[in-house]
């Protein structure tokens, strides 16, 4: 299936009488165990998935499923509580669906979070990492298919898609902050089984410091329609083969909950700035 242009803007229409003269400027996707920073937006207005025509439901454990609106630290956002992820069986035109509308709807900076499986070395359980580039090389792009020239370009740049200038309020603000933060790349695994220890092999000698889940599509899309994005990992448990423990959603739920006041003072900071 493929979305035509009326389609994104008929569910900005829709989000549009529901939020009236407000403008969102930052888009927030947040991933496992950030998904409360929703629930602390100013003067909120939420619109669940579902009542939105063409955008779909989230049904990820820990995700709420509607997009918040109002003010965070005096910004003017728009949260996704709760992000679709290939694994649950949407394509990654479905997966980039609410970035495009968000898009459309004034936002011109995208901030993603997600937990993740550590493959750097150096890494630990519970370390935060500024995503500085990703690796997506399996499977289709979220921008196959015929282009929407409204958005973007047919063959989008990629060099610089995690925006340097936020990298480094992100490094400013951890600083100032005394959050310890890692730097690294984020590589993309469909998914939902967990990579072997040979394929976490892989990923480090492909250069990768963190395995993951979700993120890489929506910021192909933020990237091809012109935003600016900043993305934060979390790093919930070390992948496969590092230690010898089986990983469990049990124990990524348990550490992001262990981190989250960390991570959302970090968050919130880089929204100040
Ligand atoms: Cl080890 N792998 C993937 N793909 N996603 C994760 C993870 C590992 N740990 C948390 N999320």
């Amino acid at each position: 299936m493929q979305y035509t242009f009326a389609q994104y803007q008929e569910s900005a229409d829709f989000i549009r009488a529901k939020i009236g003269s407000f403008a969102p400027k930052v888009a927030m996707v947040l991933g496992s165990g950030l998904g409360f920073l929703g629930d602390e937006v100013e003067d909120p207005i939420c619109v669940s998935y579902r009542d939105i025509p063409h955008f779909k439901a989230s049904t990820a454990p820990g995700h709420k499923g509607r997009l918040v609106f109002g003010t965070l630290r005096g910004r003017n956002v728009a949260v996704m509580q709760g992000r679709m992820h290939h694994y649950e069986g949407y394509s990654y035109e479905e997966v980039g669906y609410a970035v495009r509308v968000l898009r459309l709807l004034g936002c011109d900076t995208l901030v993603v979070t997600n937990a993740a499986g550590g493959v750097n070395l150096d890494f630990q359980a519970g370390d935060l990492m500024l995503i500085t580039d990703h690796i997506k090389i399996f499977m289709e792009s979220p921008l196959r298919g015929e282009n929407l020239p409204a958005f973007g370009p047919r063959f989008p740049d990629a060099s610089h898609l995690y925006t340097p200038a936020l990298q480094e309020v992100a490094r400013t603000a951890a600083r100032d902050l005394g959050i310890p933060l890692r730097e690294g790349v984020y590589m993309y695994f469909p998914g939902p089984q967990y990579e072997t220890p040979a394929e976490v092999r892989f990923a480090r000698v492909a250069g990768a410091d963190a395995v993951g889940m979700s993120t890489a599509p929506e910021v192909i899309v933020a990237g091809h329609c012109g935003m600016q994005v900043l993305g934060f990992t979390l790093v919930s448990n070390l992948a496969a083969g590092i230690l010898d423990q089986p990983l469990s959603e049990q124990e990524v739920l348990d550490a992001a909950e262990a981190c989250k006041d960390k991570f959302s003072r970090l968050v919130l900071a880089c929204l100040e700035r």
